[in-house]
């Protein structure tokens, strides 16, 4: 990476000003996936190894101004379990005189973590005032939050423009496993891409089309390239207002004789419900009262075979409506043929990601992106303000 990272700074007795990304599932004010808090430790244990003060910034939901229900306190207990041992400290609030206290008085080789950022709209309007004002409680700034690095704010990105900024080390792994996959990736590379719509996600397939050697459609959004060639979906789910997008991809992939793989046949219901009849039906033959909701058992096989004999693969959104049992056979299929590859497996979105998870899969992929829109804006090859804040690494 041509980023400075936490490992180019000498850290004893420094303030490290630390973006996380802590924007957590809370259910009844109890998280209910700590992926991100678990995916930030080693960045704040090689800090703290090091000598540092360490002080955490963090987004949570989207809140209007301060709300309970968006404090990062059950944040602050959860991580207190996951750095035992070492003292961890929380600030009801993210700047002012009382903040700025708390940091004067942290212990070498402790933690704060400071209260929601975006409690303030300066926040996400990037003032340059709130920045500076964050950029104080600290020496030196690391982004470790590749999930929010797509968003111009101040915590992510104003903030860089006082201080140093290093990337953690999960910034750094995020950067550099999908990096390699679009620029250098051992071949055969195989992107599978899911989900709803095409108008999601055309940015990510006209990124991928050019680099891989098979891009596999499924979920929603194959309806709608079905559509595109004619195809009667009947009741399915498609995007008319897509139409065009599908159909303009589909013809570039044929110019460039690209191999672009469309779902053969599909599992059918009457409704969308767990216990709707369904049946299995050629893409070319769903009846008009029908509703496509997963990927078929001849485009399961033919989708697993390209898989399984990639070297790297790229996988972001289902094959169809998988939290319903009788139409997750498809998005399982995926995660269990990703498991089985001799090569870099990187899984991105939510999700895919609950899939793997809950297929119990999640050990067996190379890498799982903690972030769903900053994963999706890095594969369309965009760059991320969050990223390009850091500081270069001096050329040699
Ligand atoms: C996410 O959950 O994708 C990130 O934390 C960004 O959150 P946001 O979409 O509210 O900016």
């Amino acid at each position: 990476m041509d980023k400075m990272t936490v490992r180019d700074v000498e850290w004893q007795g420094v303030r490290a000003l630390v973006r996380v990304d802590f924007n957590v599932p809370l259910l009844d004010g109890r998280i209910t996936d700590d992926t991100r808090i678990r995916a930030a430790i080693p960045t704040l244990r090689y800090l703290l190894e090091h000598g540092a003060k360490v002080i955490l910034l963090s987004h949570l939901g989207r809140p209007q101004g301060r709300s309970a229900a968006d404090s990062l306190r059950p944040v602050f207990e959860r991580l207190q379990s996951l750095l035992r041992g070492v003292e961890v400290r929380f600030a009801d609030d993210c700047m002012g005189p009382e903040v700025e206290r708390a940091v004067a008085e942290l212990p070498e080789c402790s933690v704060l973590l400071l209260e929601n950022v975006r409690f303030y709209p300066q926040e996400e309007q990037n003032d340059a005032q709130f920045a500076q004002a964050l950029a104080r409680l600290g020496d030196v700034f690391v982004n470790d939050a590749f999930g929010a690095a797509h968003r111009a704010h101040a915590s992510t990105a104003g903030v860089a423009r006082y201080l140093k900024a290093v990337a953690g080390l999960l910034m750094e792994r995020e950067i550099s496993v999908l990096s390699q996959a679009l620029e250098a990736p051992e071949r055969p590379f195989v992107a599978v891409i899911g989900g709803a719509k095409v108008s999601d996600k055309i940015g990510v397939l006209e990124n991928l089309l050019p680099r891989v050697d098979a891009l596999l459609i499924g979920g929603g959004m194959a309806n709608t390239f079905l559509a595109a060639q004619g195809y009667d979906l009947g009741q399915s789910r498609l995007e008319p207002a897509a139409l065009d997008l599908a159909r303009g991809l589909l013809d570039r992939a044929r110019q460039m004789r690209a191999q672009l793989l469309l779902p053969e046949d599909l599992v059918v219901a009457a409704a969308l419900a767990a216990d709707a009849p369904h049946q299995v039906c050629a893409a070319d033959s769903i009846p008009p009262e029908g509703m496509a909701l997963d990927i078929g058992p001849r485009t399961v096989a033919r989708y697993q075979e390209r898989i399984r004999g990639a070297r790297t693969v790229i996988w972001n959104g289902p094959m169809g409506v998988f939290e319903l049992a009788p139409f997750a056979a498809g998005t399982r299929a995926v995660a269990q043929a990703m498991a089985e590859v001799h090569g870099v497996t990187i899984v991105g979105g939510g999700d895919s990601v609950a899939a793997v998870e809950q297929a119990g899969l999640a050990r067996h992929m190379t890498h799982i992106s903690t972030g769903g829109g900053a994963s999706l804006e890095f594969l369309e090859g965009k760059t991320l303000p969050g990223v390009a804040a850091l500081t270069d690494r001096p050329v040699r």
